[in-house]
Parts: structure tokens; sequence; C-alpha cells
């Protein structure tokens, strides 16, 4: 008995990656619309604005992607500052944040008013590993 609790507790230690998920990968039946991906984020040239969509991202978003939004391993939620992420259009995230992915466990967030989904969509563009 004893054993068993000090085998689970060497696992989680060697699990080097416990409070993020650099081994993400993605649904690949998640994909934005090509009409999705192609709308162009309205504040791209107001950056200051990513300060606001910070505070929309702590109140909303840490629980599963974590303050710097690397995700967490044991909710398999994205790290957002992967490539793979990263490389996506403004539009493909803001298609992602509006309309979820109930069945892998990403809520929908179509109740944000729309300028605020854009406002996290430019502060998920100063994450940075
Ligand atoms: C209840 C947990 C949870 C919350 C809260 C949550 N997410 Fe997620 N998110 C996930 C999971 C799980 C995935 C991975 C879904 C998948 O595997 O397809 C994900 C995926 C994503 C992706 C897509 C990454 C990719 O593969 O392209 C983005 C972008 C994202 N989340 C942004 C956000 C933002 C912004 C918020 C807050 C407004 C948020 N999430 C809140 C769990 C969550």
């Amino acid at each position: 008995m004893k054993l068993i609790g000090w085998g689970l507790f060497a696992a989680l230690l060697a699990t080097p990656a416990f409070a993020q998920n650099p081994r993400y990968q993605p649904d690949p039946e998640w994909r934005a619309p090509a009409e999705a991906q192609a709308r162009e984020n309205p504040l791209a040239a107001r950056p200051e604005l990513a300060a606001g969509g910070r505070k929309l991202f702590i109140r909303n978003c840490v629980e599963c992607h974590g303050r710097d939004g690397a995700g967490m391993e044991k909710k398999h939620s994205a790290d957002l500052q992967l490539s793979l992420v990263q490389q996506q259009s403004d539009g493909t995230l803001f298609w992602k944040i509006t309309n979820g992915n109930a069945k892998c466990g990403m809520p929908s967030f179509s109740k944000l008013p729309e300028l605020q989904r854009w406002q996290i969509v430019l502060y998920i563009r100063t994450l940075k590993p």
C-alpha cells in the first residue's frame, strides 16, 4: 500500500511537464471554415489592447490554459505558445474561441462580446515559450 503511494508520487515527480502541455496534439477535425480563417482582427492596429485581453484571459481561460497559456497535460488543454497554435490565423483562433470544441473539453465563449474575443486573440499573440 505504502509502496504504491510512493510509486505514484515518484511517477508524478518524473512527469516533467505536469503544469503545461508541450505534447499537445490538436483535434484534426476541429477546423475553422475558410471564411472564418480569413477574417482579420479588427483590433490588429491596436496592440495596446492586448493588456485588456490578458485580463479577460486570466478571468476565463487560466483554469485550463495556465497563466502563461502553456496548457495543462491533465486537462489535455492546448499549449497556446506552441507554433502549431501560433501559426494559425487570427480568424482561426477567434473561431475556435467562439465555438469551442466541446467533445475535447474546450468550451465555447460566444457569450463574450466579439471585440473582447478579438482582444484575447491579441493577447494570445504575445505568448512566447
Ligand atoms: C475547461 C477548460 C478550458 C477553458 C476554460 C478554456 N479552454 Fe481553450 N482549450 C481547452 C482544451 C481541452 C483544448 C484542446 C481542444 C482539442 O483538443 O481540440 C483547448 C484549445 C484551445 C485553443 C485551440 C488550440 C488549437 O489547437 O488550435 C485555443 C485557441 C484556446 N483553447 C483558447 C482558449 C481561450 C482564449 C480561453 C478563454 C477565453 C479558453 N481556451 C478556455 C480547454 C479549455
